[in-house]
């Protein structure tokens, strides 16, 4: 375990960098004045964007394994190519999630465990193409894709709202992936692979509904400043991610992970 913290190089790294993720400080970042929130709510706020930061790094390795597994698979060209940027948005989200930590007091400790970063799936090259495809974008990315867009339509701050929306932009590409990679290597599976990841699709949806358990109650202000969801719509925006957009495109494919 070590603690996550993160580094910038400065210089041409960043300004290549910056080609990419465009100007996040045309963002209102002097809109957010922490002395309109109480210290209950600023501290809950640091811990979730902490988190969050955390999570978009998982993320991007997730992309960078399923990325290294298509090339080792010879996936098509285009598939592969539709997924090379992916690293470098969940860069920006890590970037913006740390900026939002900062505007609330500073980023918490957080000790994580480096060699569990992302799933590490064993087997020939395209099952860890497709295990990878199925837990990082078709259960991963297509379930944040709505709880994003709603925490953004949510959201009142008007920095909140815009650094909700600017990732939530990014996932749509994020959650497509998995569909596509799946339409190309289904065909080259047998029934008992998909067997196999209706397996991995089931364990794929208890671990995030492990990991993600919205807390019983949250105020109006710690909603606000920390960007989550009240519980209830949570609950509601979840259970018909869960349904709608992973359990059933994966039945449409013979994949059953309910
Ligand atoms: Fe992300
Ligand atoms: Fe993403």
């Amino acid at each position: 375990m070590s603690a996550f913290e993160l580094h910038w190089m400065g210089g041409v790294a960043e300004r290549l960098h910056a080609a990419h993720r465009g100007d996040l400080d045309a963002m209102p970042w002097h809109q957010l004045d922490p002395r309109a929130f109480g210290p209950e709510d600023l501290d809950h706020a640091r811990i979730c964007w902490t988190q969050g930061a955390h999570q978009e790094w998982c993320a991007a390795a997730g992309f960078s394994a399923l990325l290294t597994a298509l090339l080792h698979a010879r996936a098509p060209v285009d598939v592969i190519g539709m997924a090379g940027s992916f690293v470098a948005d969940e860069m920006v989200h890590t970037e913006l999630n740390a900026r939002m930590a900062a505007a609330v007091g500073g980023g918490v400790h957080l000790e994580v465990d480096p060699a569990r970063l992302c799933p590490t799936p064993e087997g020939e090259p395209l099952w860890q193409a497709v295990e990878l495809a199925l837990r990082v974008s078709c259960v991963g990315e297509s379930f944040s894709l709505p709880v994003l867009g709603a925490s953004a339509r949510h959201a009142h701050h008007p920095l909140v709202r815009a650094v909700l929306k600017r990732i939530a932009a990014d996932e749509a590409p994020h959650a497509r992936l998995g569909w596509v990679v799946l339409d190309w290597a289904l065909p080259l599976l047998s029934d008992d692979d998909r067997d196999r990841l209706g397996h991995v699709a089931r364990e794929a949806i208890a671990e995030l509904r492990r990991g993600l358990a919205p807390e019983a109650t949250l105020s109006k202000s710690r909603c606000e400043v920390s960007g989550c969801l009240p519980p209830s719509r949570y609950a509601e925006v979840a259970e018909a991610a869960l349904s709608r957009r992973i359990v059933t495109p994966l039945a449409a494919r013979g994949i059953h992970a309910a």
